[in-house]
């Protein structure tokens, strides 16, 4: 299948029992005050962090039809890079995604992470929902805890770590509060403390901010920017919103509706930071659009 390029300038399980003593798995070294783990830039320059080649995936329906959800996808993610990828609804934008994370099994074709096949979920993908599926007996504090203690990083690294992120989510006075006293913007970014502070390479962003109003909107682009940009992360980012993917991606891939194909990829090559009403991004979106209709 031959794709269009254009140019213009782990989740976590869910504690049954809140008192049950999380499992406790190889602990990693003590790090100091500032040790905080960037990724390892792809196993050799080659090789892309996430490849997905002849990916295939098909549903069993109600009716017991077979349904293509995603047909021959191609798709190289390089170490560092942040990609957005839009679609109509029901294109297979979500499947993709937990295709990625290795929380669903593709029917044909590889996924390759570091030149490994995903067999499963792992502690170097993590996905952040569009509900932040944050757990309200836990503080903001513990909840950014709790996926280290599923991975079994000790308790001075954990403290420190929770320090960290909720310092670079502008968290770090509501470390004691609980969930439902924080507003939905705050919440989402509990969310993105959390999953960034398992450290994982590669993180798949299903639609997380769009529940939100445009002005937290806003502000949660500045801070995954910036957040992206400090901490040389991997992104998959899904979203409707062509305007964005242009706003946040170095790359857009546009996916057709049923079955889901990768129609088109666009490199973002504007410079950052990019506004989501500046011109250059509505002229770049306003491109996107009309290619999602021939
Ligand atoms: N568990 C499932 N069983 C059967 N069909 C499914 C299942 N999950 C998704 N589908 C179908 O697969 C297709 C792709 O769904 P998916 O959720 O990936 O789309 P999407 O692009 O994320 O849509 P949206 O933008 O609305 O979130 C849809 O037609 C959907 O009905
Ligand atoms: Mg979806």
């Amino acid at each position: 299948m031959s794709t269009n390029v254009q140019k213009f300038p782990n989740q976590f399980p869910i504690p049954l029992d809140p008192r049950f003593p999380a499992h406790s798995g190889s602990p990693r070294g003590k790090v100091g005050p500032v040790s905080v783990r960037r990724p390892v830039r792809g196993v050799s320059p080659e090789v892309a962090k996430v490849g997905l080649s002849e990916i295939c995936l098909s549903y069993r329906t109600q009716s017991g039809e077979r349904l293509l959800a995603l047909d021959h996808i191609n798709l190289q993610v390089h170490a560092g890079e942040f990609v957005c990828i839009v679609g109509p609804s029901g294109c297979g934008k979500s499947t993709l995604l937990h295709l990625v994370a290795g929380l669903h099994q593709q029917t044909s074709g590889q996924i390759l992470v570091d030149g490994k096949p995903v067999q499963g979920p792992g502690t170097d993908r993590i996905m952040i929902f569009q509900e932040h599926g944050l757990f309200p007996w836990l503080t903001v504090g513990q909840n950014v805890e709790f996926g280290m203690k599923m991975k079994g990083v000790p308790k001075a690294e954990r403290k420190e770590k929770t320090h960290y992120y909720l310092r670079l989510v502008h968290l770090a006075k509501f470390e004691k509060s609980y969930i439902h006293q924080l507003s939905g913007g705050m919440r989402q970014r509990v969310a993105i403390a959390r999953a960034l502070a398992t450290e994982p390479d590669v993180l798949l962003m299903d639609e997380p901010f769009a529940a939100l109003d445009a002005q937290t909107r806003d502000l949660l682009h500045d801070e995954l920017e910036r957040i992206w940009s400090e901490t040389g992360r991997t992104i998959i980012f899904v979203t409707h919103n062509v305007r964005e993917a242009i706003r946040l991606g170095d790359r857009v891939i546009l996916m057709t509706f049923r079955p889901g194909r990768v129609k088109s990829e666009f490199p973002v090559d504007l410079p950052r930071p990019r506004h989501l009403e500046d011109p250059t991004v509505a002229r770049a979106a306003r491109e996107i659009d009309r290619k999602s209709v021939v």
